[in-house]
């Protein structure tokens, strides 16, 4: 349990990541889903990505697993209200619920580099075992920018911990090369390590369909957050404590990282 994701799930917030929907789209530009396509997405928190993937491409598989009980809630509410139907969303701990080359790709959206460094390894093991040979993992992440020294990286770290029970990254892979050096070691090769820098802003999903009623879900959320006192009062220390944090920030780089899993492995 995170009382800062406890309070995300309750306010439906979407697109808790580098580049909010602009990053999004640029993820979906490199994950190139193809119809019939079987795919996994890794903390999808209140499960704007889901809907917005399902309404471009309904005749996609689309599994997700999530960690926190609230977030998956949340997703399962936010299906409901698109006419969605949420029995392929579903919790888990450890070990990925899925048979090995099951998914033709994994995708994530700021989830691995939030993970305990001591868990990202065997993680990586786990996305790369449930992929089909030459399947692909996309993820958004946030790194720390080139130069940052150990010691800001950990003080930042350590008080975000405090704060928010999350890091803002990690700490023991830092760098996009320390990306690489983690794809390859868990069996796959590097196809993209691309700076979101460059993404330029894209208006908010207010679009036909099932997007517009995920925009709308979100939307009420917000409502909640302005008009219930308990969030209000949550909403109002969160706001403090990031401006207390703000210049951590500048720390940070959103990143697309593109791994492929080799063909001819298992
Ligand atoms: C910063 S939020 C991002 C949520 C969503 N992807 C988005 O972009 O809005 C991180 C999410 O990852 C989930 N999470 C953290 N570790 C996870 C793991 N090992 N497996 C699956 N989900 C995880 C958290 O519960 C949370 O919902």
């Amino acid at each position: 349990m995170n009382k800062l994701l406890d309070f995300f799930a309750a306010v439906h917030a979407p697109f808790l990541h580098a580049r909010g929907y602009a990053g999004t789209l640029a993820l979906l530009r490199v994950l190139q889903p193809v119809p019939g396509e079987r795919i996994l997405e890794l903390g999808f928190g209140t499960g704007q990505t889901q809907v917005e993937l399902l309404s471009r491409f309904p005749a996609l598989e689309l599994h997700g697993v999530e960690k926190s009980p609230r977030m998956l809630a949340a997703a399962r509410r936010r299906f409901r209200f698109c006419g969605l139907r949420p029995n392929l969303l579903q919790r888990y701990e450890t070990t990925l619920p899925y048979p090995d080359g099951y998914f033709d790709a994994v995708f994530c959206e700021s989830v691995l580099a939030i993970v305990p460094d001591a868990e990202l390894p065997g993680l990586f093991a786990e996305i790369h075992r449930v992929l089909k040979p030459g399947g692909r993992l996309c993820a958004n992440e946030s790194l720390w920018r080139e130069g940052t020294a150990p010691a800001t990286i950990a003080e930042i770290n350590e008080t975000c911990l405090a704060a928010f029970g999350l890091v803002q990254a990690s700490g023991a892979y830092p760098y996009p090369a320390d990306w690489q050096r983690l794809g390859e070691n868990a069996g796959f090769t590097v196809r993209t390590l691309q700076s979101l820098e460059a993404v330029s802003d894209q208006p908010g999903p207010m679009l036909p369909g099932r997007r517009w009623r995920a925009a709308l879900f979100s939307r009420w959320g917000w409502l909640k957050k302005k008009l219930w006192p308990r969030f209000r009062q949550q909403e109002r220390r969160l706001r403090e404590q990031e401006q207390q944090f703000a210049a951590y920030g500048l720390y940070l780089m959103g990143w697309l990282l593109v791994f492929d899993k080799k063909e001819g492995t298992t």
